[in-house]
C-alpha cells in the first residue's frame, strides 16, 4: 500500500498526532509516602523521564476516590482524588508540573458506571428521587423453592459470574457488567449523561487536556432483556459463567452508545472553541470489525472520538505471526479509515500481558520502532520502554478481580496483576519504586539488571533505542512523510518506507527465524542506492550494519528476528 506525502499547506498536527501519549498507572508508577503504592506527587517526582523520552502526553488510569474493588476503575466521587493518590492539591501541583514542562495531562474516565458506594447508588437502593433510575434495575424473573431470586437473563459479566447482583434493600437485581462493586449506570436515564458531563466539565475546568473514556461499548443494554447466545467459536476449555463463553449483541456497543459520546465531544469542542486549546477524546472500545470501530470517529457534522485505540496488536496479531500478518493489518487499518482521521498504535496496557510475554524479548524493540513510526497517535505503556516483563503473580498476591472471580485453579487464566507491576527505576531496593519492603504488587525479581538506570546511556538498551526512534518521530518524514508497505521475502519481513522530499527512513523487521537479505530499493519506489543504519533492535548484528554504517539499499542483511531503521 502506498499513500503520498503531504502536500502544501501542510496540515496542522495536534498534540496526539505529533507526540507519543505514555499511559501512567498511578499504583505502579512511583511511592512518595512509602505505603507501597504509587501515588500523585511520585508520578510528579519522576516528570524527568517523560522529558527524557520526548513524551508529548500523560494518560492517567483513574485517580478519583474509589473503594479500589477494579483499583480505580469503581469510582465513588467522580470529582474528587482517591485519598491513596493524594488530594486535589497534588493534583493541582502535577498539573501544573507538567504544564511547565509542555506535557499533556488526559484523564482515565469511566462513564460506563460507579461504584457501589457512589452516593448516587446509596440514595437509588433507597429509591430516593431523582436517583431511582440511575443505575439499571430489574425484578427477579422468578424464585428458587429456598426463596433465592432468579436473575432477569443470561447475562454474564466481563470478570465471570451473572451479570446480576439481588439487593435485599430494593428487592430487585443491579446491572454491572464488570464486578458487582461497579453498578451500571443507566443512560436510559437522561439525567445520568448530564451528571457525567457535569463530572467531565469539573476536568475540563481544572485544566486537563483531555480524555481517555473507558469501556464505552458497554453503556447501554437492549431494553428487551433477552437472554444472549452462547460463542460457537469460543475459546476452547470456556465455561458457562465466562464473559468469552458468549456473544453480547445484547449489551456491548449498541447504537446508542454513539449518540451519548457525540455529546461527550461537544462539550469538549465547546472549551476549545473557546480558548483555541487542543483537547483530545480517545475512546476504549474493542471491537475487531473495523467497520464498526471505526463508527467512533464520528462524522465531520458529528465528531465523536479524536480515535479509538487500535487493538489489533493485542487481539489480532498472535504468536508466530509474520510479516504478512502486519502487512494486511496495517493496510486494512488505513484503507478503511475516514479520510483525514488519526490513526493509533499500540502494543500493551494495564488490561493485557506485556508484549515480551506475549511475543517474547526480541519483539519488544520492533514493535516500539513500528507503533511509534507509522502514521498515527502512539501509546507507550509504562514499562515498554525498557522492555519490562510480566510478573508471575502466585494467587495469595493475586489482587485483580477478573483473576479472583476466576478462582485459584483458573487466575492465572484472566489476571491482569502480572502486567501492573511496579515501574522497575534501578537496582536499590523495591527498584526505586518505594520505600516499603512490601509495595502492592511484587516486584518482578529482575529489576536488578532491567530497570531505567541500567539502560540509561547503553547504547543497546530498548531505552536508548526508544528515545532513538521518538528523536525520528520528530522528523517531516514521520509527520508529513509518504507511507508504503511491503513484507517481502515471502512475508518474513515487515517494511515500511516514510518519505518527505525525498529524505526518509525505512524501517525492516524480520519476524522469521532465518537472516534475510531485502532488496530495498526494489520494494520501495524513490529509494536511493546507499543509506546509513539509523538505530537496531538487541541482539545479533550481522556484519556491516552496525549503527552508522553505510549500506546498499538492495541488499540490506537483517538478522532472524532483528529489526533496523535506514535512513537516507
Ligand atoms: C476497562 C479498563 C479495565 C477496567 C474496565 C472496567 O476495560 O481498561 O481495566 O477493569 O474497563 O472499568
Amino acid at each position: 500500500m502506498k499513500i503520498p506525502q503531504k502536500q502544501d499547506p501542510l496540515p496542522e498536527l495536534k498534540w496526539w498526532d505529533s507526540g507519543i501519549i505514555y499511559q501512567v498507572y498511578p499504583r505502579s508508577h512511583q511511592d512518595s509516602n512509602g505505603d507501597g503504592i504509587g501515588d500523585l506527587a511520585g508520578i510528579q517526582s519522576r516528570l524527568d523521564h517523560f522529558v527524557e523520552l520526548g513524551i508529548q502526553a500523560v494518560w492517567i488510569s483513574p485517580i478519583y476516590q474509589s473503594p479500589m474493588a477494579d483499583f480505580g476503575y469503581d469510582i465513588s466521587n467522580f470529582t474528587d482524588i482517591a485519598p491513596v493518590f493524594g488530594t486535589l492539591d497534588d493534583f493541582r501541583n502535577l498539573s501544573d508540573a507538567m504544564k511547565e514542562r509542555n506535557i499533556k495531562l488526559v484523564m482515565d474516565f469511566v462513564p460506563n458506571h460507579s461504584s457501589d458506594e457512589h452516593v448516587w447508588f446509596n440514595r437509588s437502593v433507597n429509591r430516593i428521587e431523582p436517583y431511582t433510575d440511575y443505575y439499571v434495575w430489574k425484578d427477579a424473573k422468578g424464585f428458587e423453592i429456598d426463596g433465592t431470586p432468579i436473575p432477569p437473563n443470561n447475562w454474564v459479566s466481563v470478570f465471570g459470574g451473572s451479570m446480576w447482583t439481588w439487593n435485599d434493600i430494593r428487592q430487585q437485581f443491579y446491572l454491572h457488567q464488570f464486578v458487582a462493586k461497579q453498578p451500571d449506570l443507566n443512560y436510559e436515564n437522561p439525567k445520568v449523561l448530564t451528571e457525567i458531563l457535569a463530572a467531565i466539565k469539573f476536568w475540563l475546568d481544572m485544566g486537563v487536556d483531555g480524555f481517555r473514556v473507558d469501556a464505552v461499548p458497554h453503556m447501554f443494554e437492549d431494553q428487551r432483556y433477552l437472554d444472549e447466545p452462547a460463542d460457537p467459536n469460543a475459546p476452547e476449555g470456556s465455561l458457562p459463567d465466562e464473559y468469552r463463553y458468549y456473544l453480547h449483541p445484547y449489551t456491548y456497543n449498541l447504537p446508542k452508545v454513539l449518540d451519548a459520546l457525540a455529546e461527550i465531544r461537544q462539550l469538549i469542542d465547546i472549551y476549545t472553541a473557546f480558548d483555541g486549546k487542543d483537547r483530545c477524546m480517545m475512546v476504549e472500545a474493542t471491537i475487531p470489525n473495523l467497520d464498526d470501530l471505526f463508527l467512533y470517529y464520528g462524522t465531520e457534522s458529528r465528531p465523536i472520538a479524536h480515535f479509538p485505540f487500535n487493538f489489533e496488536f493485542i487481539n489480532r496479531i498472535k504468536p508466530g505471526f509474520n510479516g504478512t500478518d502486519i502487512l494486511s493489518m496495517v493496510d486494512e487499518w488505513f484503507q478503511k479509515m475516514p479520510p483525514g482521521a488519526t490513526a493509533n498504535w499500540l502494543v500493551g496496557n494495564h488490561d493485557n500481558h506485556r508484549v515480551s510475554k506475549r511475543f517474547g524479548d526480541y519483539i519488544v524493540d520492533p514493535l516500539n520502532m513500528l507503533i511509534h513510526l507509522l502514521p498515527g497517535s502512539s501509546v507507550t505503556y509504562y514499562g515498554e520502554e525498557i522492555g519490562m516483563q510480566d510478573t508471575w503473580i502466585s494467587w495469595v498476591d493475586t489482587v485483580d478481580p477478573a483473576g479472583c472471580n476466576a478462582g485459584e485453579d483458573r487466575y492465572e487464566l484472566f489476571s491482569r496483576d502480572p502486567e501492573r507491576t511496579p515501574m522497575q527505576w534501578d537496582a536499590t531496593k523495591s527498584a526505586g519504586f518505594s520505600t516499603a519492603d512490601r509495595t502492592w504488587l511484587p516486584i518482578h525479581y529482575n529489576y536488578t539488571i532491567l530497570n531505567v538506570a541500567a539502560q540509561s546511556g547503553s547504547d543497546e538498551s530498548h531505552l536508548e533505542i526508544y528515545k532513538k526512534v521518538e528523536l525520528l518521530r520528530r522528523s517531516n518524514a514521520f509527520k508529513f512523510g509518504s507511507l508504503e508497505t511491503k513484507a517481502p521475502n515471502d512475508g518474513a519481513v515487515f517494511a515500511f518506507s516514510r518519505i518527505y522530499n525525498s529524505t526518509g527512513f525505512i524501517m525492516l523487521a524480520n519476524f522469521g527465524d532465518a537472516q534475510e537479505t531485502v532488496n530495498a530499493s526494489l520494494e520501495f519506489e524513490d529509494i536511493p542506492a546507499i543509506a546509513r543504519v539509523y538505530t537496531r533492535s538487541q541482539g545479533f548484528v550481522p556484519e556491516g550494519t552496525f549503527v552508522g554504517s553505510s549500506i546498499n539499499t538492495n541488499e540490506i542483511v537483517i538478522g532472524a528476528r532483528h529489526s533496523l531503521i535506514v535512513e537516507f
